[in-house]
């Protein structure tokens, strides 16, 4: 495989601080230690320059907003003609920076909120008001309807706020939210509270609300989606509750609207055999920046920092090709890609299957040779 054949990346993921106003009860940022942490400096973008209208993704691991050169950030993406997806909690919207976003070509907008009453979410989402949150996805419902921008509420469930999914979906529905996604809550940490909030003990009940939730969808005509990667499971498509796309359930009003996962779609949708999915082509299309400079390929793997270098010396690099040639030659590191697993492919993990939230299932695939030989050679074509 020939480097030079290699386009520019089309989607970039940016990850504009390494830290957070907030300290969410089941979120990685509350168990990191308390060290000072980085901020992406922006003098940096210069080395992105010759990227245009790529789809960034902006903030996906942090919170991007409280960076103090947030508007210049969004000067850039301006600027280089690019597609945006921010995801915040919402804490920094203020009338002028829901106005601003009106300028970019901003596609998806998703605000994070857990639970739906005040308690819980201000008991979750520890550093955040209830009412600041709800006015600020107001501001940006009547900012993106006027670029045609979808926006989206990110619920990450734990136990003790699964009951209040039903009327956040329908909380959300009223206030003109495209679509809410039902995250089920990973164990960041084992202090008791935080394993008391695990959904697999009460995974039983939590599915009954998850149907629950698609019948209201369904029968009172819901304009909002909901996605959950139950909805993609064997078990809820056997009850024929409503026929889901993908993990998203929604209802035949007309205004209802699939948010599309651009991330996934451009790294599995036009592969040609390069991971274990034998359609993941993400080292072809996709960078992501850290907030110290590095450009990640493969979600993890530094391949060099726009300290030193611009993103095409770094994305043509020894470094970069060296490992796009290794994924091609054995398929070791994508065997245990937890990024394809749980990043691209989330949907199609079986969740009554426990043993399918580990590489297993991956790795059973590298078993059989002539599998293994079909992906290493067309990988190669590429
Ligand atoms: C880490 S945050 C970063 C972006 C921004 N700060 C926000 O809260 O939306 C991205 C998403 O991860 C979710 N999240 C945080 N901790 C999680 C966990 N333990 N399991 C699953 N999702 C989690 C958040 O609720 C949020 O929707
Ligand atoms: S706001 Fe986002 S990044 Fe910050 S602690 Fe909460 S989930 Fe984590
Ligand atoms: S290591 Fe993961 S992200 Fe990289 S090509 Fe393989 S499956 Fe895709």
């Amino acid at each position: 495989m020939c480097s030079t054949q290699v386009n520019l990346p089309v989607v970039i993921e940016i990850e504009p601080t390494e830290h957070c106003n907030l300290r969410c009860r089941m979120c990685h940022v509350s168990y990191m230690p308390a060290e000072k942490r980085k901020l992406l400096d922006i003098a940096l973008l210069e080395n992105l320059r010759s990227l245009r209208g790529c789809y960034f993704i902006v903030g996906s691991s942090f919170e991007p907003t409280i960076h103090p050169s947030f508007d210049e950030i969004l000067d850039f993406i301006e600027l280089g003609d690019h597609r945006l997806e921010l995801i915040t909690n919402g804490t920094k919207v203020t009338p002028s920076f829901a106005e601003r976003l009106t300028r970019l070509r901003t596609e998806i907008v998703t605000v994070s909120f857990d639970g739906i009453k005040k308690e819980t979410y201000e008991r979750i989402r520890r550093g955040a008001k209830h009412e600041e949150v709800v006015k600020g996805v107001r501001l940006l419902r009547r900012s993106l309807d006027g670029v045609g921008g979808l926006l989206a509420i990110n619920f990450t469930v734990l136990r003790s706020s699964m009951s209040e999914m039903l009327d956040a979906v329908r909380f959300w529905d009223d206030i003109g939210v495209d679509q809410i996604r039902l995250i089920s809550c990973v164990l960041r940490g084992d202090d008791a509270a935080l394993l008391g909030e695990s959904l697999w003990p009460v995974r039983g009940r939590y599915f009954d609300l998850l149907d629950e939730i698609a019948r209201v969808v369904v029968s009172e005509q819901l304009r909002i989606s909901v996605r959950s990667p139950y909805y993609a499971s064997k078990s809820f498509r056997q009850k024929e509750i409503c026929e889901p796309s993908g993990d998203c359930i929604f209802s035949s009003d007309a205004g209802s609207i699939v948010i599309p996962m651009n991330r996934q779609t451009f790294q599995v949708k036009f592969g040609g055999g390069f991971g274990p999915g034998d359609d993941c082509i993400s080292p072809l299309v996709f960078a992501r920046i850290a907030s110290n400079g590095d450009v990640l390929l493969c979600n993890t793997i530094p391949v060099g920092n726009l300290a030193e270098s611009s993103i095409e010396d770094i994305w043509h690099g020894d470094l970069a090709r060296k490992l796009r040639q290794e994924i091609a030659d054995n398929g070791e590191k994508c065997a245990r890609c937890d990024y394809y697993k749980f990043c691209l492919k989330s949907n199609a993990i079986d969740l009554e299957d426990f043993s399918s939230s580990r590489s297993v299932k991956l790795s059973e695939k590298y078993s059989d040779d002539n599998a293994l030989k079909a992906i290493v050679e067309s990988a190669k074509r590429l």
